[in-house]
C-alpha cells in the first residue's frame, strides 16, 4: 500500500503543490508539461528518470503524469517509475495522466490506470495528445514537413482542451486495455531494454557527452574523457541520445544517412539538458 490518504479539507487545496511527473526523450511531453505550468499555480515539475530515489510526494492539489508512448504502451520506465512511487494524497487529489504520441496510444492511459488502481487511487482525466513523431522515419519527417503549420494549429486545439479540463478539474476515463492492441505492444517491447543495440556510434563523436545527458534511463556512460559513450542495455527506447546529438554521430540501424534528427522546436535546448538529475 504506497497511498496514505490524509484528511486535509479541500478548501486547503488551493494552497498545495500540484506536482506534474515527466518522462521525456525528444522534448515533447516536456515542452507540454512547461505550457500546463504557465497556467496552474504552485506547479513543481519532477522528471521520472532511472537511478535516483523516488520521491515521496506530499498532499497535492493535483497530480500529472505526463510521458510519451513507446509501442503502443507507456514506457517501462515509467510503470516502474510510478508503481515505485509512495503519495501522501489529499482524498482530493486530482490525478491525470497525457500521453504525448505520433497517432496511436494503445493501452498507454490504461497501463496508467491500472497501475494507480493497484494502488488504490484513481486516474481522474486520460488524454492522448498527438505530437510529432520521434522516431525518425524519413516518410514520417516528410509527411510532418508538409504539415507543420496543421501540427502547430492541433497543438493549440488540443492544448486548449487539455487546460480547460484540468482547471475544471473533469473527469475522463482512460480507454480500456483492448487484447490486440496489449498482444502487440507485447510484441514490439519486447526486448526493450536493448534497443540500444541498433546504435552505432561513429567517427563524427567528439565525447562531448550530450547523448548521457539527455538520458533519462542512465544507460550511457563515458569513461574516460575524450572516450566515445557506451550504451548498457538499459534503454528505454526514447531515441534522445540520437536525435540531440549535436555531431549526429550515432547512427539507428545504420541508416543515419537518410534518417533525420527531431527534438521538439519550442523547448530550449537548455531545459532538456538540465532536465534529468545527473
Ligand atoms: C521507439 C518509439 C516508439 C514509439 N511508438 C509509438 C506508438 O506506438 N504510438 C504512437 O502514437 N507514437 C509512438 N511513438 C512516438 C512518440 O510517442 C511521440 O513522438 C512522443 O510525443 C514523443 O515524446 P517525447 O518527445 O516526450 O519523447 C514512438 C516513438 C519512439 C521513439
Ligand atoms: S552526443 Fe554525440 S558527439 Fe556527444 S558524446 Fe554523444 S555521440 Fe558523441
Ligand atoms: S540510450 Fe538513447 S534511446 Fe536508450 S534510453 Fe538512453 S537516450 Fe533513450
Amino acid at each position: 500500500m504506497y497511498f496514505h490518504y490524509t484528511t486535509i479539507e479541500s478548501e486547503e487545496n488551493k494552497f498545495m503543490k500540484n506536482y506534474i511527473l515527466v518522462f521525456t526523450g525528444t522534448g515533447n511531453s516536456l515542452h507540454l508539461a512547461n505550457e500546463i505550468s504557465i497556467h496552474i499555480d504552485n506547479v513543481e515539475i519532477l522528471p521520472i528518470q532511472a537511478g535516483i530515489a523516488i520521491p515521496t510526494l506530499k498532499p497535492a492539489a493535483s497530480i500529472g503524469i505526463i510521458f510519451p508512448v513507446f509501442f503502443m504502451d507507456a514506457p517501462g520506465l515509467v510503470k516502474t517509475y510510478l508503481s515505485q512511487l509512495q503519495i501522501e494524497a489529499n482524498i482530493d487529489t486530482y490525478i491525470y495522466s497525457v500521453a504525448t504520441c505520433g497517432r496511436y496510444p494503445g493501452n498507454a492511459l490504461a497501463s496508467i490506470r491500472k497501475i494507480l488502481q493497484s494502488k488504490d487511487a484513481g486516474l481522474n482525466f486520460a488524454m492522448p495528445f498527438i505530437m510529432p513523431d520521434s522516431i525518425p522515419f524519413p516518410e514520417f519527417i516528410k509527411m510532418q514537413a508538409k504539415t507543420r503549420q496543421q501540427q502547430e494549429s492541433r497543438y493549440k486545439e488540443q492544448f486548449k482542451r487539455l487546460i480547460a479540463a484540468i482547471s475544471a478539474r473533469k473527469h475522463k476515463k482512460a480507454s480500456p486495455m483492448l487484447p490486440p492492441v496489449t498482444l502487440i505492444a507485447h510484441i514490439r517491447s519486447k526486448n526493450v531494454s536493448n534497443f540500444d543495440e541498433n546504435f552505432a556510434v561513429t567517427d563524427k563523436c567528439i565525447s562531448c557527452g550530450i547523448c548521457a545527458k539527455v538520458c533519462g534511463a542512465n544507460n550511457i556512460t563515458i569513461t574516460n574523457e575524450g572516450d566515445y559513450p557506451q550504451f548498457n542495455h538499459n534503454c528505454a527506447a526514447c531515441m534522445a541520445c540520437f536525435n540531440y546529438c549535436p555531431q549526429d554521430a550515432i547512427s539507428y540501424k545504420n541508416h543515419n544517412q537518410e534518417w533525420f534528427q527531431y527534438n521538439n522546436p519550442n523547448l530550449k535546448l537548455s531545459r532538456r539538458l538540465g532536465f534529468y538529475e545527473k
